[in-house]
């Protein structure tokens, strides 16, 4: 199938997001690679997505997951190389699939050449004045130059000694002392980021996913000051902290803007900022990235009033800025929602995961329900929707990973006060059975339960009502009913169910409560997340049902009147 000529082929595009790691291993050394995508492309079809997303493939000691970059214009030969990479990306486009790829400007890894000559150097050369070196506080400059927090560690700072320095400075890091953060006042750092994006848009890749797009600019005028409150977002005015969302980093996808509409069809970017909506609307605007990650549904409980009320604010702002909306349940960094929606909404769930989920009974049943009828209503909403893979194969958090096997500095490097995200980073299941459940013919990186067995792409397929062919029939429908990006909301007569329609009469509704809900005489059944039929079973108050009725945690969807 044929790659389509339109420009605006992303505005509602399904896109499906790789973890190569632990996609699917080809050479059996237990780590996904991308020859292991290549072969993975029929099903990827059978799954009926526009695009993948490919986290970071690029070379990395694995600090950080990939997000921790050696080499930003190669492949890590642990999964492959550039022809590997090519041989993928033409083939994905044979097969009619788009390719993101990330791109992680903010830091590199401190294995990264320019961070070795950088603590090879004298303190104000040009190879330190890439990242951002300063001389520390106290009479002998022993402590950290400001109060900056990383994410993975306490301070933002570690002293160069760690990583070999002979001098007297430190070093800043938002994320792990792994990751030195870029010095983005630097214009070699622009230049050469330019460079990156160029080099794999010539290569034909078709869209970028930009790593912390918030954090690239700093207030790095002398003498540095420390932040206020963490997060400082609200102490000063909206685009003068000292750290995150600055108005001048909007400077920089100007620039890159430029680049994209070069090449024909544009290159078309999405940001991953952690901002307030009206500020995130800023990384949409044509003129800069296009598209931004909007993440509220993340924080949402399987609520309608709750679902509403971010959906109305996704699409006013997307609109606003001439920019459509992106939807995502999960991602890399996101306990599963099969998970997360089987919890009681009151439980911390980060002491629940660290708990090894024994604190809290989890509804297994509800939690996969609830996540497949989200799944269907996001597919429905105008803009994108983003997959996470193994989301289609309704996978729980893994919560059993032992102590001495967890990857995710979130854990190590924080004083172990969040077990962090390898539970939805587990290779994923593709047989019944086999070594790593088909992931690969060794082993796998992460471990993997026993009942990813029940799990697996073989157990599932071609079993009418499995999470995947609830997926496959959903994306396979949604191609022909895609339209304007309308909605209309209707009125239901229970407060916990969303009724809305798109301008084709495609209508969508979602039953988040507890009661049946009758949907008698408003379309032809085109498909729905749990069966209609067996709707009684799921009856809490014994009351009779029909195949017009919509049990809990549904999702329907109606060919009715246009709205
Ligand atoms: C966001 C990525 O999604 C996450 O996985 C990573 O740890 C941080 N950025 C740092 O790059």
């Amino acid at each position: 199938m044929a790659l389509t000529l339109d420009k605006n082929w992303w505005r509602q595009a399904v896109i499906y997001q790789i973890y190569p790691r632990s996609f699917k291993d080809s050479n059996g050394d237990g780590l996904g690679d991308i020859k292991g995508i290549t072969s993975k492309i029929d099903y990827l079809s059978s799954l009926n997505v526009d695009a993948v997303w490919l986290s970071p493939f690029y070379p990395s000691a694995l600090a950080d997951g990939g997000y921790d970059v050696d080499d930003y214009r190669d492949v890590d030969p642990k999964l492959g190389d550039l022809a590997d990479f090519d041989e993928m990306l033409s083939k994905l486009h044979g097969a009619g699939i788009r390719v993101f790829v990330d791109i992680v400007p903010n830091h590199s890894s401190n294995l990264h050449e320019w961070f070795k000559e950088a603590i090879a150097a004298e303190p104000g050369s040009a190879a330190r004045n890439r990242y951002i070196f300063r001389e520390g506080k106290g009479a002998n400059g022993e402590l950290p130059p400001t109060n900056w927090p990383s994410h993975f560690a306490p301070s933002a700072w570690s002293h160069e000694s760690t990583q070999g320095g002979k001098h007297n400075q430190w070093y800043c890091h938002l994320f792990a002392p792994e990751q030195p953060d870029f010095n983005w006042d630097n214009r070699e750092i622009e230049e050469d980021f330019l460079k990156t994006l160029k080099f794999w848009a010539d290569r034909g890749v078709d869209g970028f996913r930009i790593d912390v797009a918030h954090a690239l600019k700093k207030d790095l005028s002398e003498p540095l000051k420390d932040q206020e409150r963490y997060p400082d977002l609200n102490n000063r005015k909206p685009g003068e902290n000292i750290l995150f969302d600055r108005d001048d980093v909007h400077e920089i996808y100007k620039e890159w803007r430029q680049l994209f509409n070069q090449y024909d069809p544009p290159r078309v970017a999405v940001a991953e900022a952690y901002v307030p909506a009206d500020r995130l609307a800023l990384y949409a605007n044509p003129d800069e990235l296009g598209q931004a990650f909007n993440f509220e549904l993340l924080e949402a409980n399987f609520n309608a009033h709750e679902f509403k009320t971010v959906i109305d604010r996704g699409i006013t702002a997307a609109k606003a800025q001439g920019s459509s909306s992106t939807w995502c349940l999960n991602n890399h960094d996101q306990m599963r929602p099969a998970t997360n929606y089987g919890l009681l909404t009151t439980v911390d769930r980060i002491r629940w995961k660290n708990s090894g989920g024994t604190t809290n009974p989890l509804d297994e049943e509800l939690g996969l329900r609830s996540a497949l009828a989200a799944s269907m209503l996001i597919m429905a909403l105008p803009g994108c929707t983003y997959i996470y893979q193994g989301e289609e194969l309704g996978l729980f958090e893994v919560l059993d990973i032992p102590e001495d096997q967890i990857q995710d500095p979130q854990y190590l490097r924080n004083h172990k006060v969040d077990k962090g995200r390898d539970g939805c980073r587990v290779p994923l299941p593709w047989t019944k059975s086999g070594a790593s459940f088909g992931f690969g013919t060794g082993g796998a990186h992460l471990p993997q339960p026993n009942w990813f067995a029940a799990k697996s792409v073989e157990a599932e397929s071609g079993v009418a009502d499995s999470p995947l062919e609830i997926f496959r029939t959903a994306l396979a429908l949604r191609k022909g009913l895609v339209t304007d990006e309308e909605l209309t909301w209707h009125k239901t007569t229970d407060a916990n169910v969303l009724h809305f329609s798109r301008p084709n009469g495609w209508h969508c509704l979602t039953n988040f409560g507890r009661n049946h809900y009758s949907f008698a005489g408003l379309g032809e059944i085109l498909h729905s997340s749990s069966p209609l039929a067996q709707a009684g079973i799921f009856l809490i108050h014994g009351v009779q049902t029909s195949g017009n009725d919509l049990p809990p945690a549904t999702t329907v969807w109606l060919k009715g009147p246009h709205a």
